[in-house]
């Protein structure tokens, strides 16, 4: 299962949930393989950062022709987490075709929900060639108790695309663990940001059942 992060907007956590997301996923027992795609190499720096042994392993890939090599990379693992470049490129279009499910980080603003709309085009033409290519928007930096945090779900309901009901909250545990190569998890298991990120591995698997 290959799981795509994308997002054109900067910003939005497309790293922060590949890895966080991969994390979980690799605490379930599950082969998961970490592909940055994006030439920033984020994730890369990420895993850069960690002392002791890595979660799980993580690739560079910032090439075209990702949907491609993918088969060949991945086929020891059973899920590939792509953390995707910002920007419409052909690295983007290219991690698209890769990926069974794109999951479309979006930070509740108005300015992220109107953006969203050039990452859905491109998820509608890939699947022109890839029929079953799922999709769904996870809404990540939430500020806890305030009307956009409620308003984003209804505001993204005009696109095709699915929301998660599950949704990651705006918080520093996510920076305090990036910047030692660290998930959320092992900062804190039991912390509110390593719960909310299950809950969206949980949502996640049960979506591409
Ligand atoms: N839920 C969150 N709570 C607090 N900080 C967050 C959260 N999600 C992301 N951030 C912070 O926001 C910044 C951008 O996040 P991130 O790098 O994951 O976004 P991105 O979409 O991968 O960006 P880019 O488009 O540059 O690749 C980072 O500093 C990250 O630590
Ligand atoms: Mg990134």
């Amino acid at each position: 299962m290959i799981i795509g992060l994308l997002n054109q907007k900067g910003g939005v956590g497309k790293t922060t949930l590949s890895v966080n997301l991969a994390a979980s996923l690799a605490h379930t027992g599950a082969r998961v393989l970490l592909l940055d795609v994006d030439p920033q190499g984020s994730a890369l720096d990420w895993a850069a950062a960690r002392e002791g042994k890595p979660l799980f392993p993580v690739v560079g890939l910032p090439r075209a022709s990702v949907h491609k090599e993918i088969d060949q990379i991945g086929k020891d693992y059973d899920y590939i987490i792509i953390d995707g470049p910002p920007r419409v490129t052909d690295l983007a279009r290219s991690a698209i075709m890769a990926s069974d499910l794109i999951l479309i980080p979006v930070q509740p603003s108005p300015y992220d929900i109107w953006a969203a709309d050039e990452v859905v085009k491109l998820i509608e033409e890939a699947g022109i060639y890839k029929e079953n290519l799922k999709s769904a928007f996870v809404v990540n930096r939430k500020i806890a108790n305030t009307a956009i945090g409620r308003d984003v779900k209804e505001a993204l309901s005009s696109y095709s695309v699915p929301v998660f009901t599950s949704s990651i909250t705006q918080r520093v545990i996510f920076a305090e663990a990036a910047a030692q190569g660290k998930s959320v998890h092992e900062i804190d298991p039991q912390s509110s940001a390593a719960l909310e990120i299950d809950a969206v591995k949980d949502e996640l698997m049960g979506f591409i059942k």
